[in-house]
């Protein structure tokens, strides 16, 4: 089937843009580029030895939708492209509702008109809000999430349920994911944050290849074994064969549902950066610093309703998470540039 996958550029859009090649289906990407580089497709298309259709602009943009509408034989939608960098949802609210909300409104309005019904959601963990005891599973109710990029992914998950609700025609799935991390294993492609990392991997990674100095670790003093907050790291090539089988599961169902995607597994932050010294064989040196704010101490997953529903599991273990994230850093120390 042919798909449109929006963000397809990014990091975990390429990662599954790539699957999707591979599983022998047809693959339109839209991205404006905001914060992907175009050499992560192209590298994704020798890696498959297929080829895609790439669109540059904004899911924004409703003229342009209905023009890919209507060149494209599109039977499904994975929606990744959005903005994602918690601190900056603070700084900038508005560009976050813009792109997160405004833009899924106007993609949702298009795919309507165009008679595309199926949606796949790259919704988040930051959904479940705090309070809840861990793991999180899919029945808990939704929480309130403390920044505004986290606000965008709720107001999203319940814009989606009231259109599935309007007409049985839709049928939608929001994933929520846990915290992606790793690489593709030849290297290639991978995670390539602009400026200074907000998040954990790709900073350690940049100190192990010599772009930083030292890692700061936020807080070693929350209620954890190691006094480090711990979180549920998911492989971008299990999270992306995730989105495969979703985009089976959409065949099948109507109305809304929701998969976490996490191991089900809590590592802390020591813990990571010893994995990722033992990988690659570099020294990470870190200090401890004070706590970030609205950090919590401990996030993960159940992924049993995934594992029975969907027949999907993540398999990866940290240390190939580690590998194959040093792998692609060492390889790319400048990332796409
Ligand atoms: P990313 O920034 O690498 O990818 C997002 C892509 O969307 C980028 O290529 C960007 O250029 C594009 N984009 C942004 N705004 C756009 C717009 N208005 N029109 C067209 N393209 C636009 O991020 P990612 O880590 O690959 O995340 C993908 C999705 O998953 C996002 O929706 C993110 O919120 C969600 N998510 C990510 C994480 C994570 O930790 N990476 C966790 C939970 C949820
Ligand atoms: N951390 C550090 N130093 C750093 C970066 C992170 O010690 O330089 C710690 C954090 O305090 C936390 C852990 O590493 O304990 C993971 O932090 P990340 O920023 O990598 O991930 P978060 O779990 O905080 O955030 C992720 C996504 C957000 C999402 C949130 C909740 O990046 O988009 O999960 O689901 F909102």
């Amino acid at each position: 089937m042919t798909v449109l996958i929006t963000g397809g550029a990014g990091y975990i859009g390429s990662h599954t843009v790539l699957a999707l090649l591979e599983a022998g289906h047809e693959v339109v990407v839209l991205d404006n580029l905001v914060n992907a580089s175009r050499e992560s497709l192209r590298r994704v298309e020798r890696l498959t030895e297929r080829t895609l259709i790439f669109v540059e602009g904004d899911i924004r943009d409703r003229t342009l939708l209905d023009q890919l509408f209507s060149e494209h034989a599109v039977s499904a939608v994975i929606h990744f492209a959005g903005l994602k960098a918690v601190g900056e949802s603070v700084q900038q609210p508005l560009s976050y509702y813009e792109n997160n909300v405004a833009g899924t409104l106007v993609l949702c309005q298009a795919m309507q008109a165009a008679g595309v019904t199926r949606l796949v959601f790259s919704s988040s963990a930051t959904v479940y809000g705090d309070g809840h005891p861990m793991p999180l599973h899919e029945g808990l109710p939704t929480g309130e999430p403390t920044n505004p990029y986290g606000r965008s992914k709720l107001i999203v998950e319940e814009l989606l349920r009231d259109l599935a609700d309007s007409d049985s025609a839709w049928s939608i799935v929001l994933l929520r994911y846990f915290n992606p991390v790793g690489a593709h294993a030849s290297g290639q492609i991978g995670e390539d944050p602009r400026g200074i990392p907000n998040n954990l991997l790709p900073y350690v990674a940049q100190v192990a290849v010599g772009r930083r100095d030292c890692l700061a670790i936020f807080g070693s003093d929350y209620s954890t074994h190691d006094g480090t907050g711990v979180r549920d790291y998911i492989h971008v090539m299990d999270l992306a064969e995730g989105h495969l089988c979703a985009l089976h599961a959409l065949a099948e169902r109507q109305g809304v549902h929701i998969w976490n995607l996490g191991t089900g597994q809590g590592h802390s932050v020591l813990e990571v950066v010893k994995a990722f010294e033992q990988a690659s064989g570099q020294a990470v040196p870190y200090r401890i610093e004070p706590r970030r704010p609205d950090d919590v101490a401990a996030c993960w997953a159940d992924a049993c309703l995934a594992e029975r529903e969907l027949g999907w599991k993540a398999w990866r273990s940290l240390a190939e998470m580690m590998a194959d994230t040093w792998r692609w850093q060492h390889n790319n120390p400048d990332g796409y540039r």
